[in-house]
């Protein structure tokens, strides 16, 4: 490949867009109306289409500016969404297949369990009326097939709390196929890290604070990175799964954010889930500052088919251990919000982002964890240190919003 590769983005996501920019890409972006300023301001060019998530679009939109999409040396992006469609586009068929396989909660189970990886039983719900003998026994996990975020990802715990579940608006609407899952009791992580020519060269262990289904009740959405150092046997069990589990799936080199389960019963660690590419919230600047690797950028360089740029064994910050989490509020007009900097006032924090601001109307963040009001990464000396310090932000912060409901109300 050429010094200055050019790639077209599938969708708008300005870090992982930055980051190609970074290393030397000349960026074509397709992207919605509304995000064609931001897009402008970096990309060598810009493609507005209806939809980026939609191959068709995308395409029709290549066809209009008289471009091919085999011209470019590569099609990428950084969202979870947008993935396959930047395969297909590719016209790489074995690029779509590991897609798939990175991207389909059925598919990627049934590839990871024929490998022998320890993973949920689960079943394709077509139509509602078959739920009850799906899966052979309760609890069960019931959830879109291609969700995001925990949302409408209900867990029951018989029959007739999945009979309940299912006469839901979000069920009787129509939409579906959904999926059923065992329901798989334990503690809840998310791995994040790299994979080179088919070598795990960096895995960040995470404890969820709460498990992300309890975002429905109020949970806190946050996690924190163990430090190898201290968990040396979790992060060996954890290598031997998502070795297994990488090769099952086809994922030599990129970025990946695993989950897994370390099972209540029995310590040992389940598959959840896995995408190819940077973890959510701000993952990347939890993991830049725990190991020193900048996720974005070994994104970009691997998906355009180069060598990752990480040249040593990325190891621990030795004195200091790192967080991430939502910032939340009750739902409604804002009147007033603490700012960024006030953020970073508190004990811990290193980072911090507010993207409500006065007129926002917050939404109900209990629908799914990608709802928020800002984000914040947070230090401490240790993993109890940095919980009892989110959990304290988390009050402050709720605390400091104000809410024209509440101030009328008054
Ligand atoms: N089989 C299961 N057993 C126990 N908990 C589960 C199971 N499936 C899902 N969950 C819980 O629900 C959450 C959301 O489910 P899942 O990760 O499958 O969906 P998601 O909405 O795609 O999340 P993401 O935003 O990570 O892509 C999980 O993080 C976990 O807390
Ligand atoms: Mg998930």
């Amino acid at each position: 490949m050429q010094q200055a590769p050019t790639v077209l983005h599938v969708g708008w996501m300005s870090r992982a867009v930055d980051a190609l920019v970074r290393s030397g890409a000349e960026v074509t972006c397709a992207v919605k109306p509304a995000d064609a300023p931001a897009a402008r301001t970096v990309c060598a060019r810009t493609i507005v289409v209806p939809d980026p998530t939609r191959s068709t679009d995308v395409l029709a939109g290549l066809a209009r500016a008289g471009l091919a999409a085999d011209a470019f040396d590569a099609v990428c992006s950084g969202l979870e969404f947008c993935l396959l469609d930047a395969a297909a586009i590719a016209g790489d068929q074995a690029g779509v297949s590991r897609a798939l396989a990175m991207r389909d909660k059925f598919v990627q189970k049934r590839g990871v369990r024929d490998a022998g990886v320890r993973t949920a039983d689960c079943a394709v719900l077509d139509e509602t009326g078959a739920a009850a003998t799906a899966l052979p026994s309760f609890p069960q996990v019931l959830k879109p097939l291609d969700g995001g975020g925990a949302r409408n990802t209900f867990l029951v715990a018989d029959e007739r709390e999945l009979t309940a579940a299912l006469g839901q608006p979000e069920f009787t609407a129509g939409g579906g196929p959904w999926l059923l899952e065992e329901y798989i009791p334990g503690v809840e992580f998310q791995v994040d890290g790299f994979v080179e020519g088919g070598e795990l060269r960096l895995m960040s262990i995470s404890r969820y604070v709460q498990n992300l289904i309890e975002v429905h009740s109020g949970g806190l959405v946050a996690h924190i990175v163990l430090p190898p150092r201290t968990h040396p046997e979790l992060y060996a069990k954890v290598r031997a799964l998502a070795e297994t589990a990488f090769k099952a799936l086809g994922h030599h080199d990129g970025v990946f954010h695993l989950e897994v389960f370390q099972h209540a019963e029995d310590g040992e660690i389940v598959f959840g889930e896995c995408g190819a590419r940077v973890g959510g919230g701000r993952t990347d600047e939890v993991v830049e500052r725990a190991f020193g690797v900048r996720l974005h950028d070994v994104w970009a360089r691997l998906a355009t088919g180069r060598p990752s740029g990480v040249t040593s064994s990325p190891g621990h910050a030795d004195d200091k251990v790192f967080g991430g989490m939502n910032l939340s509020a009750r739902p409604g007009p804002v009147r007033a919000v603490p700012s960024a900097g006030e953020v970073l006032d508190r004990p811990g924090v290193v980072y911090a982002e507010v993207s409500a601001g006065p007129g926002t109307v917050l939404p109900d963040t209990t629908e799914a964890t990608n709802l928020r009001a800002g984000l914040a990464v947070v230090s401490g000396a240790d993993e109890r240190e940095v919980e009892d310090r989110m959990r304290r932000l988390a009050d402050w912060f709720a605390a400091q919003v104000a809410q024209e409901t509440s101030d009328t109300a008054g």
